[in-house]
């Protein structure tokens, strides 16, 4: 294996280092990838074996290595960029391959070991340039190369899977049958498995015309929606203690719909979370900001009101991060952290966009209660009627002057923009 190793791999390898790979290292340095994805293969071996000393706590760092950091980072200091390039170039190999206890890495004292996986890995991320990336969250979505479609499958999807089958030396299977077919294609698009009738006289032929059918059912967008509700943790009921019953069923409705009438993405995510402030918006986007309001709700008599809506910001927070960004932003809450690249700057910034609603953090007294901005789901002929009804208030009022002024309590009731809302609901009554 290893004379495989020498005549098939790395010719470069072999004027460029002076030092030989140990047999089980080389087999497995062979085996790996020709280009290893820094995040999956390379990352987690640093984390774990190497950043304790080589990362981003400066209190902790050695030898003047940062190995955390991309070659060219600004971040570098010219002495730490030639440290790490003396590394790429050689040292890391003789120090990981080293067994002088002066020398080697980790060190002894650290009780870290590297396993021959590892070791190879590091290696050969060394050899082929020690590319960096930065996490995927922060990755800019792009086009990739769709590998050729060889002897087998039919869409650019299937040539990624045969590539990997082939690099793992397994063969695909043989084709589904039509029943098959049906039943994962029914069951992935609608969550329901097929009928009896569509089973009958049902042929691989028939597959594409499946696929229109079953995305135009309303079961579609149901299952989507389940999948979505998830992401926005949606529940039916508040969550803490009594766990009161809540109708935030018209939401769910609107997932639905989304997927049905097939809303553009950036008009889904847009309308949860600021579709009140579109300039057209109108009831069924106001709607959809529901999204924002799916958190928790406390209905403990003795909760300080402040605190829990407080807590319903920083739901909003977590959530907005965790589902559009990718990422749990949540940590720097209370404190910057040397290895998290969101600082408490950035948190407090988002959580600022969330921290201007007319919202008291009132406890939920009962199952009917909506504390907080809520939305009247009229239809046009209840508008019509609600018109009516206040025209005759109107009136009302311009022949019996109230004794109160309406502005004193309207200025009350609403919490205006960074400043604390009444601190108890019977200040509001
Ligand atoms: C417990 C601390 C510790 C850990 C963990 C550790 N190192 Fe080190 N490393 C050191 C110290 C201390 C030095 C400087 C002294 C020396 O050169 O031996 C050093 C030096 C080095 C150097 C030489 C830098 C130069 O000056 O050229 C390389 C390369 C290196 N480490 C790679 C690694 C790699 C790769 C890992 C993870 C597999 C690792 N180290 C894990 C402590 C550590
Ligand atoms: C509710 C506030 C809060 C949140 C949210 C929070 N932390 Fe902390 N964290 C603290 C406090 C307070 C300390 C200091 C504790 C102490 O010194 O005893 C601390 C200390 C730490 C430390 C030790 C730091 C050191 O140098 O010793 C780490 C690591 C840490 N937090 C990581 C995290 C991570 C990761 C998250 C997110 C999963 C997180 N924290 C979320 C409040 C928080």
């Amino acid at each position: 294996m290893y004379v495989r190793f020498l005549l098939g791999c790395c010719l470069f390898l072999l004027t460029h280092c002076a030092q030989e790979l140990p047999s089980d290292v080389a087999e497995i340095y062979v085996a790996l990838p020709e280009e290893l994805d820094y995040n999956f293969d390379v990352k987690p071996i640093l984390s774990d074996k190497c950043f304790a000393c080589h990362g981003p706590d400066a209190g902790t760092r050695k030898g003047n290595l940062r190995l955390d950091l991309a070659g060219d980072d600004p971040g570098l200091s010219s002495e730490e960029r030639s440290t790490r390039a003396r590394a790429l170039e050689g040292e890391l190999q003789h120090r990981l391959l080293s067994d002088e206890p002066e020398l080697m890495m980790p060190p002894p004292e650290s009780q870290l070991t590297l396993t021959d996986k590892e070791c190879a890995a590091l290696i050969k991320w060394a050899d082929t340039g020690g590319a960096y990336r930065d996490h995927w969250a922060f990755q800019r979505s792009q086009a990739v190369q769709v590998p050729p479609l060889e002897d087998w499958g039919r869409n650019p999807i299937d040539a990624f899977v045969y590539e990997r089958l082939q690099r793992e030396g397994l063969s695909p299977s043989a084709p589904a049958t039509a029943a098959t077919l049906l039943r994962r294609a029914t069951l992935t698009l609608t969550g329901l498995p097929p009928t009896a009738e569509e089973l009958s006289g049902f042929t691989v032929n028939d597959y594409e015309s499946l696929i229109d059918t079953l995305l135009a059912r309303p079961a579609y967008g149901e299952r989507m929606a389940a999948h979505w509700m998830d992401v926005a943790r949606y529940a039916d009921s508040d969550g803490y203690l009594d766990d009161k019953h809540r109708r935030l069923w018209p939401y769910r409705d609107w997932v639905i719909r989304s997927f049905n009438n097939n809303l553009p993405y950036d008009d889904f995510v847009t309308q949860q979370l600021a579709g009140d402030l579109l300039p057209e918006a109108n009831q069924e986007t106001t709607l959809a900001t529901t999204f924002n309001r799916l958190h928790k709700r406390n209905s403990e008599a003795g909760i300080v009101f402040e605190e829990a809506r407080v807590e319903y910001v920083a739901d909003r927070t977590l959530t907005l991060g965790k589902t559009f960004l990718g990422l749990s932003i949540e940590c720097a809450q209370c404190h910057d952290h040397k290895y998290d690249p969101v600082s408490q700057r950035d948190y407090y910034s988002t959580f600022a966009m969330f921290n201007s609603t007319a919202e008291l953090g009132t406890a939920v007294y009962g199952p009917d209660q909506t504390p907080g901005p809520a939305l009247l789901l009229s239809d046009a002929r209840q508008d019509s009627i609600i018109d009516y009804i206040r025209g005759l208030i109107a009136e009302q009022e311009k022949a019996n002057p109230p004794s109160y002024d309406p502005q004193a309590v309207a200025d009350v009731t609403r919490a205006p923009a960074g400043c604390m809302p009444p601190s108890t609901a019977s200040e509001v009554r």
